[in-house]
């Protein structure tokens, strides 16, 4: 698949798509989406077992396109809102791990694209935030709900409402980023990370991934529920990985996913 806006490459068993826009600090408009919801489309993940997002140049994604904002009617930046909203879920939901490599400015928009994934690590020089309130305007992908979810209300307030941005040493103490690296690192160790959990079981990667996107929006009991049938099912005969891993351990040998 040819793209102007994105890169898609594979190194064995990690997918890695790059934002190439680096003019603008790779900010999304609806070309980049319109490419983002083409790739999306393609069933690239029957090929590879983790995805990596990062970005080209000195950012990871600046936002969404101000320059664009000029034109915008209400309707248009309500479908607009809405198309991120549906392209960021389609990522979320994907039943391969998802790491955000936050090579450089993850803003607005790039910061919620970097939320939607599983993981983020970021460069330690590099600033994220959500600094809508500086154009007048609030994050439109989820940013709001996402961040406070993930964060807790104040925390992601306190992101919000200063506007200006953090530094990714702040970043990571607040837990909006899970690992912090040297910059010119974050690819390589992203996809460390990535082939560290391409080594484990798909089924339960992607399980985890289920439990815990499905059980933010549930009550603590019926999630737990939704768990216990979740781990129940696991021991269904036909649960060949399940199998396997116990076995592997039994046999004192390292399990075989394939
Ligand atoms: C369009 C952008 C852009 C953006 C940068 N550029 N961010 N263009 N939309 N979000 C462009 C600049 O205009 C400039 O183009 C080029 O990229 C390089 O950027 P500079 O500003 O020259 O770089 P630098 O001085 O290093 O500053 C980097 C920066 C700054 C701090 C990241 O660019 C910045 O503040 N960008 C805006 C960040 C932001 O507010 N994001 C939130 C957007 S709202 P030219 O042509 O001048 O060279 C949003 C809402 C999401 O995301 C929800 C929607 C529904």
């Amino acid at each position: 698949m040819k793209f102007n806006y994105l890169k898609f490459e594979k190194k064995e068993r990690i997918g890695i798509l790059t934002f190439t826009r680096p003019d603008a600090l790779n900010a999304l408009n609806e070309n980049v989406f319109k490419e983002l919801s083409d790739f999306l489309d393609a069933d690239f993940t029957q090929s590879i077992r983790v995805l990596v997002l990062t970005g080209a140049g000195k950012a990871f994604v600046a936002g969404a396109d101000i320059k664009a904002f000029q034109t915008y009617s209400s309707q248009n930046a309500y479908e607009f809102a809405e198309l991120g909203k549906l392209l960021f879920d389609r990522i979320a939901n994907l039943d391969i791990p998802v790491i955000a490599a936050i090579n450089g400015f993850a803003l607005g928009g790039g910061l919620e694209l970097a939320l939607a994934c599983d993981i983020r690590i970021a460069s330690e020089r590099t600033k994220l935030g959500l600094p809508e309130v500086n154009l007048g305007l609030i994050p439109g992908f989820n940013g709001t709900q996402r961040l406070s979810r993930q964060i807790g209300a104040g925390n992601a307030m306190y992101i919000m409402m200063q506007g200006e941005g953090i530094s990714a040493l702040e970043a990571y103490q607040l837990g909006v980023v899970q690992k912090l690296v040297p910059p010119g690192e974050v690819l390589s160790s992203a996809i460390q990370l990535a082939e560290k959990i391409a080594s484990k079981s798909p089924r339960s990667l992607s399980l985890i991934k289920e439990m815990v996107g499905k059980g933010m929006e549930m009550s603590l009991k019926d999630a737990g529920e939704m768990e216990s049938r979740a781990f129940g099912n696991l021991f269904k005969e036909d649960q060949k990985e399940r199998i396997e891993g116990v076995t592997a351990f039994l046999e004192k040998r390292q399990p075989n996913w394939e």
